[in-house]
This record gives C-alpha cells, structure tokens and sequence, in this order.
C-alpha cells in the first residue's frame, strides 16, 4: 500500500454512545474494517468467530472485532474507557467506546470530557429511547458541542424516509433542550456500511455526508482557544542553587524567549530568559512539548501554578459555577470539604449549592441537597485557595477537575467549570493591628483548640467541663463550646441528618477558630461523627494549635450510661438518626488523645490532657 498523505486536519477525538443492541460495535467495527485499521491477523480470528458466535450467517460480524477488544481490556480492570486509534488519508480519529449502562454514566461523562464530538446511536425501529436522551444530555453538558445522530437499521425499515424525519424532528428538540450547538443526523446501516463509509443506493432522498465525511471534515476547533499559550507547571525544577526551572508541558499556543509571561494566581509579569529541554535550549515551544521555563526576574512561582502569556491571562477565581457528575457511593453533602484537583492543583472545595440535579432522562430539573453515586447536577464549588481556570468550553485543559474523599482518598466526583462567580474579587482580608500574638501574650498564654469527639454519653461534656474549671483555677483564659448548647442558639436550625451535621460541625468549627484567632483556649465537645469534618476544623488551624482527642467507650457502655435517656427513645424508633444506632459514627484514627472512659475517671483524664497536649 502507498504511504497515505499526512493528514489535513487536527486529529478528531470523539465519543460513541448507545447501547450494543443499537449497533455501537459494529458501527465501529465497520469503521476501522473500511478504514483498512483491522490487521489481517484480527480479520481471519473475526471471520472464524464470525462462523462460530456470529449473529450475521455467513457475513463477517464486525461487532466481533470491537467486544474481542473490550473483553481484552476488560481484563486490565481499571481502565474504563476504551480508546481506539484510525486513520484516513484526511484525518486521525481517537475514538472513546463507552458502554452504555446507566451504571457506566461516569465512563461516559469521562469519555465525553475528553471529546470534541459525540456520536449516538438510535434504531430506526425503536426511535429516540430514554437512554439516547440520557447520552445526549451527559454529552452536552460535559461539553461537548457537536453531535451526530446515527439512525442505524435503516434497513430494517426499508431506507423509509419518514420514520427518518420522525425521529430526526423528536431528537432536534430534545438536543436542543440539551444545549446542544452543532447536530448532524445521518440514516445508516453499520451493517453494510452504507451512509458510514459509502452512499447508499435505496436512500436517494438523503444529500448530507457520509458519517465519515462528517467526521473527516467538521471542524471542532473554532470556539476552542488553543492558541493562546498557557503552560500549567508540574514542578519546580532546582538542581543547584544557580538554576531554577518550572517544568510542564505546554497545553495551549506557543512560548518564545522574551516573551511576557505572567504567573497565576499571583498574578505576577515577567520575561521567558530560556526554554530548556532535554539536552539543550530553544528559542521557541509549543502546545504539546515539555520544556522547562527559566523567568528572568525572582518570582515566586509553586507547582499547580499556570505561566502563561501576560496580555490574555486565564482566570483565577475560587467561586465557580460546574457541572459535577458524583462517583462515590458515599454521597455528596452539601458544605462538606473534599480535595479538589485540577490540572497540577490540589485545594480544599466544597459545594456550597446544589442548583439543580439533572434529571437526565427527561430533562427535568429537581432539587437536592445530596448527589447520589452517578447523579449529575449543575453546582457552586468554593476553594480555600484561588484556582486558574478557564471555561471548559473554552479551553478544556484548564476547566475539567476531580473532586477527592479527603477520608479515603477516593475519586469521588468529577467536572468541569461553566463560570467563574463574583464572591473572590468582592471580599478582601483585612488586616488589623492588634493580632492573635497579641491578644494571647496579654492574656500570658499560647491560644488552642481542643477538640473532644466521641458518641453521645461517652463522658465529653463531664471530661470538657473539669478541664474547663481546671484551666480556669490556673488562669487561664478558656471558652467550652458544647454540643447541647450551641444547638440552642446558633445552630438551633440544624438537625441530626448528614448534612445538617457537616453544617453543625463546620460552623462550630469556625467559630472555634476565630475564638482561638482571640487568644483563647477553646474547647469543643460535639459528637463530630465523621472524619471528614474534623479533618476540615484541623485543617483551620496552624499546625499543632488544633489537637483531637477521641473520647473512648464502647456503643454498649454508652447506651447503659443514657444520662438523657436518648439511647432507649432510638432503640424504640422515637428518635431517628441516632449516633451509634442509625446513624454512623466514625473512631477517629489519628487522635492526638485517646482517653479510655470505661478505665480511666474524669480526673485522670483531665491530667492525661494537661500533661500531654499543654
Ligand atoms: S453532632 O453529631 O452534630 O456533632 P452534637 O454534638 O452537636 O452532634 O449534638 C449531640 C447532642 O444532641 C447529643 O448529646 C444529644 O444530647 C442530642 N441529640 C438529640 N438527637 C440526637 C441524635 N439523633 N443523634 C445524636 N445526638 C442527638
């Protein structure tokens, strides 16, 4: 064969959606098998299988060709979505097969983040079906602008032009609904190939492209900002103290030396001095290389940082409207704080306000405080640190995250940013005269947060409130924030439901920092089930101002104990939600304390603290 010609057009990434019944593996078996992409040695297997398994008689089933490939990566467990590689003398393709369950909602939300293009499949005999709905959605709004319906089975309904324009008409709407921008609808037949690769005779009222010609020929590019130059950097390259680097690879435009470049989000300016790469320097770069910056001036510039050119900066907000699809079985609690990673960053977020959940089979948009495993929802996300970022849309590479379970470091969800909201921009620290080192000298002092967990009964508010008085006999300047009692005030809204209890704990959590910012040794004694939440308050603090102390019995000591009688009122269903009973409590598993309450009296738990943590 004469090598083919090198390729015209940038390499098309696109996704393809649609159950097996509806033809996927064969639409893409077809594909790679006239694109001459199919080594001989796969055919021959394929053409015996197709003899053995196929379900097409005697014709080579190509749907063969795509589940061997799929069972083969099956295997490799956790790679979820399949990419596959073709080409044509006019384009290459990378295509992303995502299986079309509604439990693979995330394999298709992550293929289509990684696509220019989605193609979904329908059958002509079955029309638009819930689940054609539900991949468009997920399409549209993990970014994805152009779309292309296959009707496939044409055949199966005798190239019949108006079940086509039937079905054409129901979609257009509903992709329209979706957000979608670019439609393309083709009548196929994956099968024969016809309407994919070549014409089809029986259906000459049809005068669009082949869906390969499509594909060949769109252009995906134009909204897409790949032009100007924005490296995000990996780390910070210092071999000796007379060379200092930053390293990435460059993710959009090109960078020459002596170029304006300014860092975020600091929001520094300086000049390019060299462009450094293996065994050598360059007097340019671009998209796609990996090179190590030197700056001509001093900046202050960390991993997860973003050089790019100074007169188009990217953005640089930490309030931000996503779209997030959630992956955990663990749901998502509204004002709970997860680790957030975006390109080389990693910051603390928390979803501040569920806007809407999708309902991705019809459309629809419903309320929630809570995402379930595989819910989509458009979302506001806060970070404690300001983020660079650009809108998906606009530039991918720098608006698609992961959100992580700060307590078992799993992938909980994932998104992509819309915008960036006012808040940053409008709210300034201010700085006063008077700091904490002052206000705690004046009260001769080293101000903390002692922070006692532990199941209901299990002794906190007895050990808090001796060590409270102990404090206070020697001196000291102290606040016992209690459980009971800030629920009658402050946070009299809350109740006992997850959420409500992540709102409990976040707000005493802050309030303890600021009680600690004025000089005070302050403690805390709630029940703070979850891990999460106490590893947010810790995270508040300096390190070694904040010290976690697990007040320890057991669930029946405790319920033996039941000063307030809650224990037997839960046991008898009164009361719902009850720690220990229908509602999780979580041991801490790094407490700077652990006082074993069935062993030890208040008192010596009081002295175990003052000797240890003061
Ligand atoms: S926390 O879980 O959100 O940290 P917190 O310490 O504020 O709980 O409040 C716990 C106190 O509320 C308990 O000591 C108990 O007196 C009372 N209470 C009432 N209902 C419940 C419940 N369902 N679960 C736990 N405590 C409850």
């Amino acid at each position: 064969m004469a090598p083919s010609p090198p390729p015209t057009q940038p390499p098309l990434r696109f996704v393809l959606c649609g159950s097996v019944d509806d033809g996927k593996s064969t639409l893409l078996g077809r594909l790679l098998y006239d694109c001459r992409q199919v080594f001989a040695d796969q055919l021959r297997k394929v053409e015996e299988d197709s003899r053995r398994w196929g379900t097409q008689g005697d014709e080579t089933d190509l749907a063969l060709l795509v589940d061997g490939l799929r069972d083969e990566r099956e295997q490799g467990i956790t790679i979820d979505v399949a990419y596959r590689s073709f080409e044509t003398p006019r384009r290459r393709f990378i295509v992303a097969d995502a299986p079309g369950h509604e439990q693979y909602t995330r394999n298709m939300a992550t293929g289509a983040s990684n696509a220019d293009l989605a193609v979904v499949l329908a059958d002509a005999r079955k029309g638009i079906l819930p689940q054609t709905a539900r991949h468009t959605r997920i399409a549209a709004m993990f970014g994805i602008r152009h779309m292309v319906l296959a009707v496939n089975k044409m055949d199966l309904v005798l190239w019949d032009r108006s079940t086509f324009e039937a079905i054409s008409d129901g979609y257009r709407s509903m992709a329209r609904d979706a957000g979608v921008e670019h439609l393309q609808i083709l009548p196929v037949c994956s099968l024969t190939g016809e309407n994919l690769t070549h014409r089809c005779a029986s259906a000459e009222w049809y005068s669009g492209p082949t869906l390969l010609e499509h594909l060949e020929t769109i252009d995906v590019e134009s909204s897409i900002d790949r032009e100007s130059f924005r490296m995000p950097v990996q780390y910070v390259n210092r071999p000796n103290p007379d060379f200092r680097g930053y390293s990435g690879r460059i993710a959009a435009g090109r960078v020459a030396v002596g170029d304006r470049v300014r860092v975020s989000p600091s929001g520094m300016e300086t000049v390019v001095e060299s462009i450094v790469v293996w065994r050598g320097t360059r007097e340019q770069a671009e998209r796609g290389d990996s090179v190590t910056l030197t700056l001509s001036s001093e900046v202050d510039v960390t991993r997860g940082d973003v050089i790019a050119e100074a007169f188009n900066p990217p953005g640089v907000t930490d309030h931000f409207q996503a779209n997030l699809i959630w992956m955990n079985d663990r749901p998502l609690v509204v004002g709970r704080s997860y680790l957030l990673k975006i390109h080389s960053r990693e910051v603390t977020a928390t979803v501040t306000r569920i806007r809407y959940r999708l309902d991705v089979s019809q459309g629809n948009r419903l309320a929630g405080t809570t995402l379930r495993l595989n819910d989509l929802a458009t979302v506001n996300i806060s970070t404690n640190r300001p983020i660079t970022y650009a809108p998906f849309d606009r530039y991918p590479g720098l608006g698609s995250f992961i959100m992580i379970d700060r307590t078992t470091h799993e992938t909980a969800g994932a998104g992509v940013i819309n915008f960036a909201l006012k808040r940053a921009s409008n709210i300034r620290w201010q700085d006063f005269h008077v700091t904490r080192e002052a206000r705690q000298e004046l009260k001769l002092q080293r101000a903390r947060c002692l922070w006692l967990t532990g199941l209901s009964a299990s002794g906190k508010t007895t050990v808090a409130n001796l060590l409270e008085k102990r404090l206070h006999s020697e001196g000291r300047h102290t606040y016992l924030l209690d459980g009971d009692n800030v629920r009658h005030g402050l946070n009299r809204d809350l109740g006992f439901t997850e959420a409500d209890r992540v709102e409990n704990i976040r707000r005493v959590a802050e309030v303890a920092r600021l009680m600690v910012d004025a000089g005070l040794v302050v403690i805390v004694s709630f029940i703070s089930p979850f891990q999460s939440e106490r590893d947010f308050a810790r995270g508040l603090f300096d390190p070694g101002d904040f010290r976690e102390i697990f007040v320890d019995a057991s669930l029946e000591v405790c319920a033996a104990r039941d000063p307030k009688g809650l224990y037997a009122k839960a046991m008898r269903g009164e009361i719902g939600n009850f720690t220990g009973i229908d509602s999780p409590y979580e041991k801490p598993r790094h407490p700077d304390l652990r006082l074993d309450t069935e062993a030890l009296a208040p008192e010596e738990c009081v002295e175990l603290i003052l000797r240890r943590l003061l």
